[in-house]
């Protein structure tokens, strides 16, 4: 029987991830840095994921062998301090990696990013295996995990699984320190009738996808025979790619009046070192990827 452990459970991924485990009726115990502001659809405890001996101890206690380790800094929070966020998002990865070879963890979720891209990577349509030139300490990261996932799959047969998500639309729980964050201020700006000034330019395409199929994507990889599975480190995955531009089109044609400017900040450098598309084709091929949510639904979905 799984019984899974959810670290950083409280955000955009994670809150997500509880409501999926708990339809399925599968054990979950949620630990996050915050306290919830209401009470979980699960266990939950109140932990540092950089407080390796917290976190075993929560393994043991509840009898955990599945760990979807989601803590992080994302990129345009992480540039404001790297060091920062290379000490939280490698520590707490190396803490879950001893943690699962002690505790015969059986399975961990890991996600990446489309940040482990870079200028050099072709990105008009960014193939599995690019060059890759990450621009953030966000993306060297994620960068980082993903050779160390299969380092310690070869040396110690560990089964950690990753997806690059590219940026996620939802719209209950929020992300926060994004660089794809626009599309979810721009859409919160729109239902609330207040006028938006955007981060990046008007014409800046990067894939999205919505929450529903970050989620199922996640699920379908961990349930995948790992014999099935020819990408040791993470697989690219997306839903749709869109610009500030094409968004605010969509916003007026649900019926929305939104007034929108534009003011490039930093984020701007950083999204001009993403992808405009990625191709898939490895998840599609290897387990039978399939994004059920396009543009048009996802937008649609995220103004109600
Ligand atoms: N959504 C993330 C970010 O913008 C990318 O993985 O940082």
């Amino acid at each position: 029987m799984d019984r899974i452990l959810i670290t950083g459970a409280l955000g955009q991924l994670g809150t997500e991830f509880i409501k999926h485990f708990n339809r399925e009726n599968i054990f979950v115990l949620a630990t996050d840095i915050k306290l919830p502001n209401s009470k979980p659809l699960c266990e939950f405890e109140q932990a540092d994921s950089l407080d390796k001996k917290r976190i075993d101890e929560l393994v043991k206690k509840y009898d955990i062998n599945i760990i979807y380790h989601l803590v992080a800094i994302l990129s345009a929070s992480g540039e404001k301090d790297p060091f920062k966020s290379w000490k939280l998002n490698m520590n707490s990865f190396q803490n879950i990696v001893e943690i699962s070879l002690s505790n015969n963890i059986k399975k961990v979720f890991w996600p990446s990013s489309m940040a482990v891209f870079g200028t050099e990577s072709k990105l008009d349509l960014v193939i599995q295996n690019p060059v890759m030139n990450p621009s953030t300490m966000y993306g060297i990261t994620k960068l980082t995990g993903e050779k160390l996932i299969e380092y310690y799959f070869n040396k110690f047969g560990l089964d950690i699984r990753s997806l690059r998500y590219p940026g996620i639309i939802s719209v209950e729980t929020v992300p926060g320190g994004g660089t794809t964050d626009y599309i979810i201020d721009m859409i919160n700006a729109a239902k609330k009738g207040f006028s938006y000034s955007c981060f990046l330019n008007e014409n800046t395409e990067l894939p999205m996808m919505y929450i529903d199929d970050a989620i199922n994507a996640a699920i379908k990889l961990m349930s995948t025979k790992r014999s099935n599975l020819s990408i040791l480190s993470s697989y690219n995955i997306t839903g749709f790619s869109i610009t500030p531009k094409k968004l605010l089109i969509e916003i007026k044609s649900n019926g929305f009046n939104l007034k929108v400017d534009y003011k490039p900040d930093f984020r701007q450098k950083i999204a001009d070192s993403w992808p405009k598309k990625i191709d898939d084709s490895f998840a599609k091929k290897d387990w039978d990827w399939n994004p059920e949510f396009g543009l048009k639904q996802t937008i649609k979905k995220a103004l109600k």
